[in-house]
């Protein structure tokens, strides 16, 4: 038996496994139930008494051989598959982590609050939902004013009434409530009106709105700060007109048109063949809209003006639809990666 035990032994050491199964076979042949150590106990049954103690020994001895090999050389193979696979393949591309990108929403806000942050307005910012007063009566909209309708503003309350604003000049309210002027900020924002979702059109969609207040502002310095603006945003060669129009708030009113910057001018699909595109709403702020802030109109002036974030997007990136801007779809938002 002692032979045995010897050649076990000598087995055991020189047994090398390079993998798995390997390493499972030499388990099974010496370690397992019915492997080689399990027997010799089983015929240590028949030793003799005088042999037993030390027979015993040297088979216990054995079984820990055997154990202790069993677990360095598992352990080896382990490491080696660790390192392998942490040099699997060193040709295989990198993994990727997908970068987001802005909005483009995002990207023309930012773009727009630039331009005029670099001539002195800063961003002021007010709530979503606004009360009748901010919204509505500082405004100097009369109480028949179809934008006080059911149909064309949501109303979060009634009596008192709470609405979502329907345009970021309840900002401009706000501001001048709180301050002295010289006034000079932009107003970026969610605004909110009732209306059919289509390709022109949304329920939900953005503003920026300026406004300056101080001693003797006149359309003059609307003019020039607009131009400012427009050559900034669209370019050097940038024209810009005004067409006399009307809002609550501001008189004189008036839109402002910019050249086309697709054609240049001279007539396109974009610009409907006129030349022109139409990007803002603008005026003078009412006298009764300062006195309703609290500043003194026979002393202030100031003027204001209003854009749609959305608008000005689609003619910068030419985009058609504005419901792509909602609908999350990746493969619109990824166009605009390199603009981050
Ligand atoms: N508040 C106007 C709108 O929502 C835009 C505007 C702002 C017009 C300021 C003039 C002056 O259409």
């Amino acid at each position: 038996m002692k032979d045995k035990i010897n050649a076990l032994s000598e087995e055991i050491e020189q047994f090398k496994a390079e993998n798995k199964d390997e390493l499972e076979s030499f388990r099974l042949k010496y370690l397992s139930k019915k492997g080689e150590i399990n027997n010799l106990f089983a015929e240590f049954k028949n030793v003799p008494k005088e042999e037993r103690k030390e027979l015993g020994k040297l088979i216990n001895d054995l079984k820990n051989k055997a154990q202790e090999k069993f677990d360095s050389m598992k352990a080896s193979l382990e490491e080696a598959e660790e390192t392998q696979s942490e040099y699997h393949d060193l040709t295989l591309p990198v993994n990727q982590e997908e970068i987001g990108a802005r909005h483009p929403i995002s990207i023309v806000r930012n773009e727009i609050n630039d331009v005029f942050a670099r001539i002195g307005f800063t961003i002021s910012e007010g709530p979503e939902i606004e009360n009748d007063w901010h919204n509505f009566t500082a405004l100097n909209f009369p109480e028949e004013h179809p934008a006080r309708d059911m149909q064309d503003t949501f109303f979060v309350e009634q009596n008192p009434d709470l609405a979502l604003r329907t345009h970021t000049s309840s900002v401009q309210v706000r501001v001048m409530e709180n301050n002295k002027p010289p006034i000079r900020i932009v107003a970026p924002g969610r605004v909110f009106r009732n209306e059919a979702i289509s390709a022109r059109a949304h329920c939900i969609f953005h503003q920026i709105e300026g406004l300056y207040v101080d001693k003797n502002v006149s359309f003059v310095d609307l003019k020039q700060t607009l131009y400012y603006f427009a050559r900034e945003f669209f370019g050097e060669q940038t024209k810009i007109r005004f067409r006399p129009s009307y809002f609550p708030f501001t008189e004189p009113s008036a839109e402002m048109d910019v050249s086309c910057n697709i054609c240049g001018g001279k007539g396109c699909n974009v610009c409907k063949y006129t030349g022109w595109l139409e990007i803002m709403g603008c005026g003078m702020v009412d006298p009764n809209v300062l006195d309703n802030c609290g500043i003194d109109s026979s002393e202030y002036s100031g003027f204001a003006f209003g854009m749609g974030i959305e608008r000005i997007a689609m003619l910068k990136y030419q985009i058609n639809d504005l419901r792509l801007y909602f609908e999350n779809d990746v493969r619109f938002l990824k166009q605009f990666k390199s603009a981050l």
